[in-house]
């Protein structure tokens, strides 16, 4: 059975296998510069793209040992509004992009040191951090509980609508020229040592896939299928390897009519060593997230992680308890053994790899196409991608 919307023999200078942030911004972009783009599956966002808060927040999600995702990261955030700008052109649109900052707060004392130590280290690296007692985080935000300790604000951590900025996104990549096939890449073809094309699959029954006799020709197949990536053959089996799904649940609280909104801007908890956020839409909906969890492909929602999330969340803002559960979700985040992304190039001429970007997809996503066109088009994508070169995990790949 040929997969929907595309013929025998199709043609294109691209294809972009992966319709979730990171493929469609690729398309998008690439088609934008003049170049003939097939995106295929396009609605693969579901896995995680759609699932997530959309915070912006290089300073307030950093790490210890993750320096070279957090440079990767701020220059994402530096660039992010200059972005929605051009895009919501595009798009003809809105993203809501929310420019009011971070408020990360602690719950116990034992909250408070943690919060402290990630402060100190996080200033340490010259990031923004300004730090709060209990009494200004709620002067900040009035809702929040009178146990919240203390918190420290990240004024430079922004968040968009994940759902609006994908969706502005797709729009773009349609106006731009992007031709999209429903289905998904089983294998990318290679014919004598470089990149010929994908074959596609359509779906079995039972989980099954079953092999389509379609193809599209290419010359340059871009992989950007987040935790499907590791299914494509033809993709080196190292890099497959990298890529696993790591499980998130998050909650979608509508507000109720007569209540004022409940939050000005994202707030973080650590709450009795737990982490949650609260990410505020402009409608008031708050998106609150997100476990994390190393179960496979696995996209229930479990009654204990709609409990803890919930009873994390009113231990900092007590007013949660008024609002309504209006949706309960489950992505697949594409985590890689160091946390970072795989951005590049592989042995195999013609074939891009553009995934594994974890935590950080929808901040990523547009630096991602940058350096993507920009290998594309034979330039060099910014230094800050250098960490995050395919080679670090396959042998058979290069930078
Ligand atoms: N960046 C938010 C999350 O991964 O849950």
């Amino acid at each position: 059975m040929p997969a929907k919307g595309v013929t025998l023999a199709s043609t294109a200078d691209v294809v972009v296998a992966g319709g979730g942030v990171i493929g469609t911004a690729i398309a998008w972009r690439a088609a934008a510069a003049g170049l003939d783009v097939i995106l295929v599956d396009p609605d693969r966002g579901d896995a995680a793209s759609l699932v997530a808060a959309g915070m912006l927040a290089p300073a307030s999600e950093s790490l210890f040992g993750e320096e070279a995702l957090l440079a990767l990261n701020q220059l994402a955030a530096s660039r992010f509004a200059a972005l929605v700008t051009e895009l919501e052109r595009a798009a003809g649109q809105p993203v809501g992009l929310r420019r009011e900052g971070t408020l990360a707060v602690a719950y116990d004392t034992g909250d408070q040191a943690a919060l402290a130590r990630l402060t100190a280290f996080r200033r340490s690296l010259g990031l923004d951090a300004e730090e709060l007692d209990g009494r200004s985080c709620r002067e900040l935000e009035p809702f929040l509980g009178p146990d919240v300790r203390g918190g420290c604000l990240f004024a430079g951590d922004w968040s968009v609508d994940n759902r609006r900025y994908v969706a502005a996104l797709r729009q773009a990549a349609r106006a731009a020229g992007v031709r999209t096939v429903t289905g998904w890449v089983a294998a990318v073809r290679v014919q004598d040592g470089r990149t010929a094309g994908v074959r596609l699959a359509s779906g079995g029954t039972d989980g099954a896939i079953r092999i389509d006799a379609d193809e599209i020709e290419a010359g340059t197949v871009v992989i950007a299928a987040g935790t499907a990536s590791a299914g494509i053959a033809g993709l080196p089996a190292p890099l497959r390897g990298a890529v696993r799904p790591v499980k998130g649940q998050l909650l979608r609280l509508r507000h109720p009519a007569g209540l004022p909104p409940v939050l000005g801007r994202t707030v973080r908890a650590l709450v009795r060593g737990g982490d949650v956020y609260l990410v505020p839409r402009a409608d008031g909906e708050i998106v609150l997230g997100a476990t994390s969890e190393e179960r496979g492909p696995d996209r229930t929602v479990t009654a204990g992680a709609v409990h803890d999330l919930l009873h994390d969340a009113m231990s900092v803002l007590p007013v949660v308890t008024e609002m309504i559960l209006a949706e309960t979700a489950a992505g697949l985040r594409p985590a890689t053994p160091d946390n970072g992304p795989i951005v590049g190039a592989t042995d195999t001429a013609g074939l891009l790899v553009a995934t594994g970007h974890y935590r950080n997809g929808i901040l990523l996503s547009g630096l991602t196409a940058d350096a993507v066109l920009a290998l594309l088009t034979g330039q060099r994508p910014a230094p800050e991608w250098e960490p995050f070169s395919p080679g670090r995990f396959a042998t058979a790949a290069v930078s």
